[in-house]
């Protein structure tokens, strides 16, 4: 048996599945306060509840996979020097801006790392560090990710810790480590934070970061959306849109893809290959909004959503209720447009939640085409992909078929494949498979691209 844990946002979940097959025969779970900033320890002790009594009974790998970007910084003796600033914390977007203009604009960014540092990215955030908490800067000593800090955590329950670790994938989300040379960059380090930190070494993909004082394997581990990439054993042509805390559209690819605009990000895979990955920072929350604001549930969300017709009687939102990332409009706020008499109804309202949040996604897909990446059809995960309006919206936006795969958890599912990778000594991932439910095809006439024009007009007239 091999574990995977995804350790997210708002919780922990870990599951255990045969090491041979991938199939899940045990689940933990445990929540752990959310947020833009926490403390590190909460992830520690929501694994440790997710894991208690038996789960990890004859488990002999286990791997990690985090949420990406977040700064952990800790000090001489590794200690948390404050509070863990997350992916989806957006006080550092004036940092990145400077950052991007200092090193001479996006292409600069693009040939030292491969992306185009936003709000999100460990490296702002260090700059964001640098400039107002100067004493917790000098108490740091090092800066690791959160699946790093969590694996560390882990081989130290015993004495089994050798030193920090991480992999590609995470790596690749600093900003400061690039996906095209395979290094660290560690002038941008020096250039964000105004001094030295030290980093994790860097783990192949099938490498153990070592085992516990039980005997444990403990694989790299990766970031969450290279963790789903993997634990998805994804076919050429596929798009995943995962509907999280973040939404992020992403494929894999075998060579790197720098984007000056910044809307795909050239991350790495937990493979050794590529990942470009669009990511929003308002997915499945746009939805429960959308129910609070209606005064209902999320089952009547739903069907108020599919009672409507689609374009939702001419509404279109925005949903840009923290803010956004990708477009890179941090102070932006949610917009309802086209608003009349006659069209304001629940069931428009809740349908135009489901057609914004998927048009904001839709529009990476079409970014990872202008990439050359192949879109033939999506893979849709994550919480919100479990809504029948989701479902049905999502192929007339994205204008490919949609399948929907049984039965989730396939970030943890990608951590404990890694695991079992590590564990195997081969050259290859294990040959896991995916179950995919019925496929969504595409409705006949152009209704989606019609009611993408009206959401990218609003936006144009807004933002640009
Ligand atoms: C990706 C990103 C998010 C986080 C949170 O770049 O920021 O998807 O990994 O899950």
């Amino acid at each position: 048996l091999v574990a995977g844990v995804d350790s997210s946002t708002q919780s922990c979940k870990v599951v255990v599945c045969d090491a041979r097959t991938g199939e899940i025969v045990r689940v933990g779970r445990a929540a752990h306060p959310d947020g833009t900033e926490v403390s590190a320890r909460h992830w520690w002790d929501a694994f440790a509840e997710a894991t208690a009594g038996r789960l990890l009974d004859g488990v002999s790998a286990i791997a990690v996979a985090g949420q990406q970007h977040g700064m952990v910084t800790l000090d001489e003796n590794d200690g948390l020097v404050r509070d863990a600033l997350l992916w989806n914390d957006v006080r550092s977007a004036s940092d990145a801006a400077d950052l991007v203009q200092e090193l001479g604009g996006d292409q600069a960014w693009v040939d030292a790392v491969d992306v185009v540092p936003v709000a999100s990215f460990t490296v702002s955030k260090l700059r964001w560090l640098a400039r107002h908490e100067p004493e917790n800067l000098a108490r740091t000593a090092r800066v690791v990710l959160p699946h790093d800090w969590l694996t560390g955590r882990i081989l130290r329950t015993g004495d089994g810790f050798t030193g920090w670790t991480t992999d590609r994938g995470d790596a690749s989300g600093t900003g400061y480590w690039s996906a095209v040379t395979g290094d660290y960059v560690p002038d941008l380090v020096r250039r964000a934070a105004g001094t030295d930190l030290a980093v994790p070494r860097v783990l192949a993909p099938a490498e153990a970061a070592g085992r516990t004082s039980d005997g444990l394997l403990v694989a790299a581990g990766t970031g969450d959306n290279m963790g789903a990439a993997l634990g998805l054993c994804l076919q050429p042509g596929d798009v995943v849109v995962s509907l999280g805390t973040s939404g992020t559209v992403f494929a894999e690819h075998d060579s790197p893809v720098g984007d000056r605009s910044g809307e795909i990000a050239g991350f790495a895979s937990a493979t050794g290959g590529h990942l470009p990955l669009m990511c929003t920072l308002n997915a499945a929350r746009v939805l429960s909004a959308g129910a609070a604001m209606i005064g209902c549930d999320l089952a009547q969300f739903d069907q108020l959503a599919l009672e409507a017709e689609v374009g939702a009687g001419g509404l279109s939102l925005l949903p840009y209720l923290d803010g956004e990332r990708t477009p890179n409009l941090p102070d932006s706020t949610g917009t309802l447009g086209g608003l009349t008499r006659l069209n304001a109804t629940p069931q428009n309202l809740a349908r135009a939640h489901v057609e914004g949040m998927l048009c904001n996604l839709a529009a990476g897909v079409d970014s990872l085409r202008r990439q050359g990446i192949r879109a033939d059809r999506v893979l849709l995960i994550g919480g919100a992909a479990a809504s029948r309006a989701v479902q049905e919206v999502a192929p007339v936006v994205f204008g490919v078929p949609v399948v929907v795969p049984v039965p989730g958890e396939y970030v943890a599912r990608g951590a404990a494949r890694q695991a079992a990778w590590a564990l195997s000594g081969r050259e290859e991932p294990p040959p896991w498979t995916t179950t995919l439910g019925a496929a969504h095809d595409v409705p006949a006439g152009n209704a989606g691209q019609e009611l993408r024009h009206r959401y990218s007009t609003l936006l144009d007239r807004l933002y640009h």
